[in-house]
């Protein structure tokens, strides 16, 4: 067994930053990151947009920009959240680029600032349309340089134990150590749980494979508060050509470049639903795309950018104009067809201002976590910004805290310590693409028939359960698991959120 001061679950920018943040403070706290997959294997090296901040005082104003995030949130945001986040942003984005992230500049040596949906000016800094890789790359270099950070690849956290103290406390997680195979025990003082959202299980989804809701299905299982996850935000710009799970994301900022969304005859159709058209918060522009679909009885509408600057356009976005390419497609020529899909998880396991839990040594940031900042639609480019604020919430909260939470004395053996690697893929991934197909069709349909879903849900979980039984406790047994505690949950709230509103798709 080993023991840590700090076990941090998942290596995206929530759960790195913390870690960085924490040892310089604290180089006396010993810190393991585990992640299920490869290090930069994460959500965020996904994210093209960039991150919003408000760094140009005179022609924006954070008061702008927490209007913006409000208005976006459909009134179910936490005021005194979004308050937080957006005016402690400068100071965190200036840690960001310390350890070494770079954001681009204009001619006149300026932030670079790119608009998005929702936002009343240009606000987003961004690292040409890979924001989220270059925020990976360099804080996975920084941790180098951390003696009291071990970072644990292809490991995956299982489930959380916790113990009965004075209170309910988190004593240490049950993890697979994919190297050896073997099913192991961590005691840990505190827990922090960054594991990305769930948009796997939707079959239409932005997100990579890895986003299976493992951290939400885990704070299930301790009967912790989970919230607003009827709020799953679809993005408006999937690619709509190649691979379709995931769907290739074609950023926002492509629309706050000038790009235009038009439908099988060219025609722009968006300033029907608002009058800010393609730029409006995407809850509404996925809406409009996906009602153009049903009138024209079309599968896709198109994101026209012919009238753009080539080269500018270019430079500005060479990873989707490369991927574009690659498939034939030339914005300076052709229409890119687009489609919406599921990409962000707007709620999340309940936490407070520090990132806390009800479990008290128990942390959860990121987009698994539900603050109170996304409300019913997160506003373009703030989930980057969330991460990075709730970690340094966090990393202030528990060192002064972490005194209170001695290791436990308790020596706990896993019941299975060696897993089966002989396994039914083939069937876990039947299982899995049924989840993701009946998922897909209630949440874009409010008219399915919940009775069915549920007991179709449930069936896969009963197969699921028999292949754990089973001893088959590998890497897809688990996600799937995970998956469908999610979907469950999904559904659960969604129910409850259709019964009181009449205009829920998309939120
Ligand atoms: C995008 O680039 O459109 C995604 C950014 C985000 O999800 O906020």
């Amino acid at each position: 067994m080993i023991k840590t001061d700090i076990l941090i679950i998942g290596s995206g920018i929530a759960g790195l930053f913390f870690a960085l943040k924490t040892a310089q403070k604290r180089p006396d706290l010993s810190i393991v990151i585990m992640t299920k997959g490869s290090a930069e294997r994460t959500n965020t090296q996904m994210a093209q947009g960039g991150i919003a901040v408000v760094t140009d005082l005179v022609n924006d104003s954070f008061e702008k920009h927490i209007e913006d995030t409000l208005q976006s949130g459909g009134g179910h945001c936490d005021e005194n959240i979004v308050n937080m986040v957006i005016r402690q942003a400068p100071q965190r984005l200036k840690e960001l680029i310390a350890l070494g992230t770079s954001f681009d500049k204009n001619q006149e040596g300026n932030w670079d600032l790119g608009l998005e949906g929702g936002h009343s000016h240009n606000r987003i800094l961004h690292h040409k349309d890979s924001s989220g890789l270059e925020i990976e790359q360099s804080l996975l270099r920084s941790l180098e340089n951390m003696p009291n950070i071990h970072l644990l690849e292809h490991h995956l956290v299982i489930d959380l134990n916790t113990e009965k103290r004075d209170e309910t406390v988190c004593s240490g997680a049950f993890y697979y150590d994919q190297s050896n195979n073997q099913i192991k025990y961590i005691n840990s003082r505190t827990i922090v749980l960054c594991t990305g959202g769930s948009g796997q299980i939707f079959e239409n989804t932005t997100n990579p494979e890895i986003a299976t809701g493992d951290g939400v299905a885990m704070a299930e299982r301790l009967g912790l508060e989970i919230e607003d996850m009827q709020y799953i935000q679809f993005h408006p710009t999937a690619l709509y050509a190649g691979e379709k799970n995931p769907f290739f994301l074609i950023s926002e900022a492509v629309r706050g470049f000038g790009a235009h969304v038009v439908n099988k005859d060219e025609k722009r159709f968006l300033f029907k639903y608002d009058s800010r058209g393609e730029l409006a918060t995407r809850d509404i522009v996925s809406q409009g795309i996906s009602m153009e679909m049903q009138q024209s009885q079309t599968d896709h509408v198109y994101l026209d950018c012919r009238h753009l600057d080539k080269t500018a356009f270019y430079k500005h976005f060479p990873v989707i104009t490369a991927h574009c390419n690659k498939l034939g497609l030339y914005p300076e020529k052709d229409l890119i067809p687009i489609v919406p899909a599921a990409h962000y998880q707007c709620g999340g396991i309940k936490v407070d201002e520090n990132g806390a839990t009800k479990i008290k040594n128990l942390y959860a940031i990121g987009e698994c976590s539900r603050t109170g900042l996304h409300g019913k639609n997160r506003l373009a480019s703030n989930s980057l910004l969330e991460a990075i604020v709730f970690a340094h919430q966090a990393s202030e909260n528990i060192c002064n805290t972490i005194k209170e939470f001695p290791f436990s004395i308790k020596v706990f053996v896993p019941q299975l310590p060696f897993a089966k690697i002989k396994t039914e893929c083939e069937k876990t991934n039947a299982l899995k693409k049924e989840l993701q197909n009946i998922m897909t069709t209630f949440y874009t349909n409010e008219d399915s028939d919940i009775n069915n879903i549920k007991a179709k849900v449930e069936r896969i979980k009963n197969a699921t359960v028999a292949m754990i039984n089973r001893s088959e406790i590998i890497l897809p047994v688990i996600e799937l698991s995970n998956m469908i505690t999610t979907a469950q949950i999904v559904i659960k709230q969604c129910t409850i959120e259709r019964k009181n509103t009449t205009d829920f798709l998309f939120n």
